[in-house]
């Protein structure tokens, strides 16, 4: 048996001797979803992972900026827009226009949004530099509740936290005037930021913590085994990766991502540049992209800018890009490993499932005579391609039921395009289906039956949510 990747590459391999062409162009297309991407995002998104750019607004009328992002990337890092300066420049007024600029650009591009940065010790307000202790605390914690609020529902995961701990061999936090409130001040920000937004992955980001053996990574690492250990509301780890040659990608980043991974979070690659040029820098950004699809949970890779001359260390040209937009080898060699494949990412781009994530909404209704049941719906991942996804909600009777009907809504910018076993009926939106059986839809107590459907993502691999009505 070949899977249809393997039979698109054959087809390839045989169309590039001529020849044979005709006949295996058929082949080719009969199977275009299987095709090897040829941007970044597509490419990445054949496992399930997400292949974003940090984005400065202030480059957003640049064209061969904008049309490099939207073509290669489906995740959206506000470069320096959404920290605590640029968000609440002085106490109590919130400036959001440059971060909505990018929020905004993102969404119309059918993009997702990484949240950076909620809490940190640098790009603080000068109100803020300024206070110390409990007036401090409440004030970080504020912020945190305000800025999570005002973009919830818009963010796929927020840097709760930025650079905590120390450099050197100490393990230790870093001295700043928010460790000064407390040991407490992270857990604290962490569950502000759950509470104002309950659909956004919540993460720990920070530097220097590639090194399986260095003093701080083991120290993020049993802070986030801690976390997890007392319910605080943790679902991922930022690496920010910013690599030199003082400082190279380690022989042991993936042993690295995959402990943390081990822990129940999400890892990903947050704000990844590489300082050098030509083979050698393309050689190590390949390492970095193979440690992350070796690891199941690493979701998605965020470059740290567009082109060499966009980096905020633009004499390392350390990116994909030259000044003038045109592909690196290193670019190429990232896109290679990303077609190479990888460990499928689980549920990808769904936040950690707990009972009242989308996924599984169990609705218990009251029924009619002779049901004495409710239904529950629950979601089954199908098949997943570069732009499309398959899903199946089985509906089951929890008691005898005479018919139901089922609501299966996605999120702006997903689409369904095709559904099956049922009799679907729209909303105006679009985005929610009504689905009802074709035909008598009596169940037994226990009894179950399926529908299916085809979402096509536009870069949101959010599972839909389901209801279920018995009647
Ligand atoms: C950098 C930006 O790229 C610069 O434009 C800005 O002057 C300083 O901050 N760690 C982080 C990022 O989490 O926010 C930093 O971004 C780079 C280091």
């Amino acid at each position: 048996m070949t899977t249809p990747r393997q039979r698109y590459r054959r087809g390839r391999l045989a169309a590039a001797f001529g020849g044979l062409a005709a006949a295996t162009l058929a082949v080719t297309l009969a199977v275009p979803a299987a095709a090897a991407g040829s941007t970044l995002q597509a490419a990445a998104a054949e496992s399930g992972r997400y292949f974003g750019t940090a984005i400065a607004a202030s480059r957003l009328n640049d064209g061969t900026y904008t049309t490099i992002a939207n073509r290669e990337f489906n995740m959206i890092t506000a470069e320096n827009e959404m920290k605590m300066d640029a968000m609440q420049p002085s106490r109590g007024q919130f400036n959001w226009s440059s971060g909505d600029r990018i929020v905004n650009w993102a969404r119309q591009n059918g993009k997702q949004v990484r949240g950076h940065a909620l809490a940190w010790h640098s790009q603080q307000p000068g109100w803020m530099q300024n206070m110390e202790g409990s007036a401090l605390r409440t004030a970080m914690l504020d912020h945190v509740t305000q800025v999570a609020s005002y973009y919830r529902g818009k963010i796929y995961a927020w840097d709760v936290v930025n650079e905590a701990f120390d450099d050197g061999s100490s393990g230790a936090r870093r001295n700043s005037n928010l460790q000064r409130t407390g040991n407490d001040w992270i857990e604290a920000a962490f569950r502000a930021a759950r509470a104002a937004d309950p659909g956004a992955k919540l993460c720990y980001n920070d530097y220097n913590t590639d090194n399986w053996q260095h003093a701080k990574t083991q120290a993020v690492y049993n802070m986030v085994k801690d976390f997890k250990a007392r319910g605080v509301p943790i679902d991922c780890v930022g690496f920010q990766a910013h690599f030199n040659s003082g400082n190279p990608v380690p022989s042991n980043y993936h042993t690295t991502l995959q402990n943390f991974a081990d822990l129940g979070v999400d890892v990903q690659i947050t704000e990844l540049d590489i300082e050098g040029s030509g083979s050698s820098q393309a050689q190590q950004y390949q390492g970095v992209v193979q440690a992350c699809l070796a690891v199941a949970r690493c979701t998605g890779i965020t470059v740290w800018g567009v082109r060499d001359t966009d980096s905020w260390r633009a004499n390392g040209t350390p990116l994909l890009f030259d000044g003038s937009g045109n592909k690196k080898a290193a670019y190429t060699s990232v896109l290679n490993q990303l077609n190479q494949g990888g460990t499928p990412v689980p549920n990808p781009g769904n936040p950690t499932p707990t009972p009242t994530q989308p996924g599984t909404t169990p609705t218990p209704t009251p029924t009619q005579n002779p049901g004495t049941g409710s239904c529950t719906a629950t979601y089954s991942e199908g098949q997943k391609w570069n732009d499309r996804f398959n899903g199946t909600v089985t509906i089951r009777a929890n008691g005898a039921i005479s018919g139901w009907s089922s609501t299966v809504t996605v999120r702006q910018p997903q689409r369904i395009i095709a559904t099956w076993n049922g009799s679907p009926t729209w909303d105006a939106s679009g985005n929610v289906m009504t689905m009802r059986p074709s035909g008598s839809g009596a169940l037994a107590a226990g009894q179950t039956v399926s529908f299916g459907f085809t979402v096509q993502h536009n870069g949101d691999w959010t599972w839909p949510t389901l209801t279920c009505s018995a009647s």
